[in-house]
């Protein structure tokens, strides 16, 4: 795998005093998603991100970082595998967690981390949450939630521009904007709707207006 000095610009880190932290989780993501390098460098991106989020937001950078290179560690199971794990790790899943199936990822993700890394309960949510959100997530859900979307790397959506600019002037707006997307894109792939992803969008969109 490259270097990760070559992909992206590793001195963000080095100026936050945080790469020793960030070099703690890096290995280990780094081979739980050895089957996926764009997933591995997305998980670096989205720590990044979050990171610069932190400075606009005033949020905690470490938790920002963490939760950003934890989000997808569960993202290269498969659906059996990480039914099997959510067993094991005895994550509760609801019926309709269960039909939501990409959202079990963060769901497992935040309790293997808390098992393994002994990750904070703010970093713990803000993995959990951060495919479909909730109403009223803290600044470090909020920044996790968005980075996921509007990482450097992530090139799929026609108005994702538009969310990374709002991003950083109005995130409670960034989020509705995100979560409205990716709602018009669950529904054009037929896929099942988890009820939190509307719930988001509702509340958000109140407390803006
Ligand atoms: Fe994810
Ligand atoms: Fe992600």
């Amino acid at each position: 795998m490259e270097n990760i000095d070559n992909k992206i610009n590793i001195n963000h880190c080095r100026t936050n005093d945080n790469l020793q932290l960030f070099l703690k989780y890096n290995e280990e993501v780094k081979n739980v998603l050895k089957d996926d390098e764009d997933r591995y460098w997305h998980s670096v991106s989205v720590s990044l991100t979050a990171q610069n989020l932190a400075d606009v937001y005033g949020a905690n950078k470490d938790d920002c970082m963490v939760a950003g290179i934890l989000h997808d560690y569960c993202k290269c199971m498969s659906i059996n595998e990480m039914l099997l794990m959510c067993e094991k790790y005895n994550v509760e899943l609801s019926d309709e967690d269960k039909q939501a199936d990409g959202c079990i990822h963060g769901f497992l993700a935040a309790k293997i981390c808390k098992d393994k890394f002994n990750i904070n309960d703010e970093v713990y949510n803000a993995i959990y949450y951060h495919t479909c959100g909730r109403p009223n997530m803290t600044i470090l859900e909020k920044i996790i939630y968005i980075s996921d979307f509007i990482e450097p790397l992530r090139r799929f959506r026609d108005r994702v521009e538009e969310v990374r600019k709002m991003a950083y002037i109005n995130i409670d707006k960034a989020v509705v904007l995100s979560s409205e997307m990716g709602l018009k894109h669950l529904k054009a792939t037929n896929k099942f709707i988890h009820s939190n992803t509307q719930k988001t969008i509702e509340y958000y969109k109140k407390l803006i207006n």
